[in-house]
């Protein structure tokens, strides 16, 4: 039987190459590939400041510790997204506030955030869901007109745009993922985007355990400042060297997403039981979903014709025990979370993917549910 994965990384044999040199240097951090993976991705996201780090979920930590939200605060996020959006702000201590999605994006609006609105909001950690940029500008007009901090969490979002300009530019700043799953991977790691330098500084010393000072800026071997409680939350050189391998790709593999994209949309045209997004060229395509109602038979399906697909997610936020509990939360304040999370499926989407395969995948699903 034909087995087709629900990802595959975009890693060449030149991209180990290099990871090699890096090993074998014996230059492991703070390197050469760093500094070029943090400039590219600066280039690329038209930002003023990159910086790696060792997942998504510590840049969102650090962005939501330099955002000074603390016990006390809340600070408002979607009901549907990875646990990592809303542990980042109960690590400082604030309270992470749900707020209903819409559907099918998976996205919060204005009229959501307004809702989940009280005088201890502090902030807004928007996520784009698969790639599809939420409603930036009025979103942060609105975090403007409340004295709220706007942060982005960007792990679906590399080569996501609103208006021209990149995701995690509207924010204070963004968190990206290069997760395996992800658009570009680098095993575990992350990059955060910024546009204010000190913010910038600000997050560069709690990567580091609270140091003021680079390695190449001390004038005595070890002679440093410890000036806050920081983090080791560094990303490797030799994960740097993957991670900007595949970025001088990027551009390609994003273009061959969005060709894929293009086909489920057309194969699935005239499936009437079958939801999913529009295609929008703004859309950075990190999975490519869909809804239907009988999504738990269709993925055991799926699952015996060899095809792999993913969920985000299974359950929304509030359903999950620590912050059920926590918050004595009802899964029926958050009806259209639920629903998305009862009928999503993340279907494949990658450079290696061939378009008969789409074609085969988008058959096995439409005869299965037109069967049934
Ligand atoms: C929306 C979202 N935010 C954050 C994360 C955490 O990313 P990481 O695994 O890089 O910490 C994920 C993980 O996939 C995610 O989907």
């Amino acid at each position: 039987m034909k087995k087709i994965k629900f990802s595959i990384p975009n890693i060449k044999n030149s991209h180990l190459n290099d990871v090699k040199r890096v090993l074998k240097s014996g230059w492991l951090t703070h390197g050469k590939y760093t500094e070029l993976f943090e400039n590219q991705f600066k280039k690329f996201t038209k930002s003023r400041f990159a910086l790696t780090v060792s997942s998504c979920t510590a840049g969102l930590h650090l962005i939501c510790l330099a955002s000074g939200f603390k016990k006390g605060d809340e600070v408002i996020v979607p009901a549907m997204s990875h646990t990592a959006t809303s542990h980042a702000i109960e690590y400082t201590g604030a309270k992470a506030v749900f707020c209903d999605v819409n559907y099918p994006s998976g996205n919060i609006s204005v009229e959501m955030i307004k809702r989940k609105i009280t005088k201890k909001t502090k902030g807004v950690i928007v996520v784009h869901m698969a790639g599809h940029p939420c409603d930036l500008e009025n979103i942060l007009n609105f975090c403007k007109k409340k004295r709220l901090t706007l942060i982005e969490d960007c792990a679906h979002a590399i080569g996501t745009l609103h208006k021209k300009k990149h995701a995690g530019n509207y924010g204070v700043a963004g968190s990206f993922s290069f997760y395996p799953t992800k658009q570009i991977t680098t095993g575990e790691g992350g990059m955060v985007i910024v546009n204010n330098k000190k913010l910038f500084l600000k997050l560069k010393m709690l990567k580091q355990f609270g140091i003021d000072k680079d390695i190449k800026d001390r004038k005595k071997q070890g002679e440093y400042n410890v000036k806050d409680l920081g983090y080791n939350y560094r990303m490797t050189d030799f994960q740097s060297s993957l991670g900007y391998n595949q970025m001088l790709n990027y551009k390609k593999n994003l273009s061959i997403r969005h060709l894929i994209a293009k086909r489920y949309i057309k194969n699935f045209k005239n499936s009437e039981n079958i939801d999913h997004m529009e295609y929008s060229k703004d859309c950075s395509f990190f999975v490519f979903q869909i809804f239907c109602k009988k999504r738990d038979l269709l993925l055991k399906h799926l699952k015996k014709r060899g095809i792999g697909v993913s969920v985000h997610y299974i359950n929304p936020l509030p359903k999950m025990e620590y912050y059920k509990k926590k918050y004595d939360l009802k899964i029926s304040d958050f009806k259209i979370a639920k629903m998305y999370a009862d009928r999503n499926i993340s279907l494949p989407i990658y450079p290696k993917l061939s378009l008969h395969n789409v074609d085969f995948i988008s058959n096995v699903i439409k005869r299965f549910i037109d069967e049934k």
